[in-house]
């Protein structure tokens, strides 16, 4: 246990992403006085030189690196190269400063995506770099692997603290609700409050329903990417999620329940299902001691109310009836 000053100067990059915002905040209640962030007009973290001069003024004792280029599939297949660049040069820039400037520790986050497409369930640690990538993201994948490596080699040729960890799929408030781009958990929740608007009796979800995956709400990740810095100090990486995962079909009706239980959950079996489980092995975060703490039916809610407050709708007052409504689809991407 290494309990972190809260007067120190903790550098959390990405401030205003889905992972940087709920660490900010879960930081803050911590009573961390002294958070440092960057938006991106003040330092484009993959300008060298921006991030040195940046890093020499400020001075991090403590980095959290949240910054990254993050999109669903359509965006990875669209812009491979931009995905590879951008998250090989964010990492790249921040570890060298974090080296050369004496950082105490530095956390990086990496992305369950980046474990071999096929590999056994649940995923442990050591199946990194085991197989092939899911081709639909190997260019981001490709990056992020870097980023965990060049946190071993720092910590193996300078004696750096660098440790890195492996988050499940997040959802939370800041989520991305935008159904061209959103994860699937976003969409849902999107899906369902468009029907109760306009009162449609079903949302479509794509697929059986039947493929599993994890979801962990983005401030247990905060709690844990603390619970790491002050516990953890290792060279392999390691996985965080909740160890639980659910089918599609689960998540669809917790979703209506939370959000418009009138609807009705209707699946389009023509549609094709994806990998049919991904789930991360938590047993090495378990075994520190590390718990989540916020139910999947409790995330949605919560997540429900930040989208109600904050991204411009209203709580409908009642399904309004309408003629021939055939019911909205749902195509949130699955990771
Ligand atoms: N979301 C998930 O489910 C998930 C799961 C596992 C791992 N992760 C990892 O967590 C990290 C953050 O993901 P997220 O979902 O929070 O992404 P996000 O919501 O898109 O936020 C990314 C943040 O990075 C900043 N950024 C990107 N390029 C930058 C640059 N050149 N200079 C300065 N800032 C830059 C963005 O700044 P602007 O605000 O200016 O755009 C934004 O604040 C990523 O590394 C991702 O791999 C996410």
């Amino acid at each position: 246990m290494d309990a972190i000053d809260r007067n120190c100067r903790i550098f959390v990059t990405g401030h205003r992403g889905l992972v940087g915002s709920a660490l900010v905040r879960f930081l803050r209640a911590a009573g961390f006085a002294r958070i440092l962030t960057a938006t991106r007009a003040d330092v484009d973290l993959r300008d060298q030189r921006q991030v040195d001069d940046w890093f020499a003024d400020q001075q991090p004792d403590y980095v959290i690196h949240a910054a990254g280029t993050v999109g669903g599939i359509l965006a990875n297949s669209e812009r491979p190269a931009d995905f590879l660049y951008d998250n090989l040069m964010l990492h790249a820039t921040v570890l060298r400063a974090a080296w050369q400037n004496k950082v105490r520790k530095l956390l990086y986050l990496g992305s369950s995506c980046i474990y071999p497409r096929d590999c056994p369930q649940p995923i442990k640690e050591e199946y990194l770099l085991t197989g092939p990538l899911e081709p639909t993201n190997d260019a981001y994948a490709i990056a992020k692997i870097a980023g965990v490596k060049s946190c071993e080699a720092y910590r193996r040729q300078y004696g750096c603290r660098f440790i890195s960890a492996m988050p499940t799929n997040l959802y939370g408030p800041g989520d991305n609700f935008d159904l061209s781009t959103s994860h699937v958990l976003p969409a849902l929740i999107r899906k369902f409050h468009d029907a109760k608007q306009v009162g449609a009796p079903e949302v479509v979800v794509w697929g059986t329903g039947a493929p599993r995956r994890e979801f962990l709400h983005v401030d247990d990740l905060a709690r844990a990417c603390l619970f790491l810095l002050e516990r953890y100090d290792d060279s392999r990486t390691i996985n965080v999620g909740c160890g639980e995962d659910v089918s599609i079909g689960e998540l669809a009706g917790l979703v209506r329940n939370v959000v418009y239980p009138e609807g009705e959950v209707a699946f389009d079996r023509t549609k094709p299902d994806g990998t049919p489980r991904k789930l991360l092995d938590v047993s090495r975060l378990r075994a520190l001691g590390w718990e989540p703490g916020i139910s999947l039916s409790e995330g949605i809610r919560r997540t429900y109310s930040w989208y109600l407050e904050n991204a411009g709708v209203t709580e409908p007052e009642g399904p309004v009836k309408l003629a021939n409504s055939g019911g909205l689809r749902s195509v949130g991407q699955l990771r």
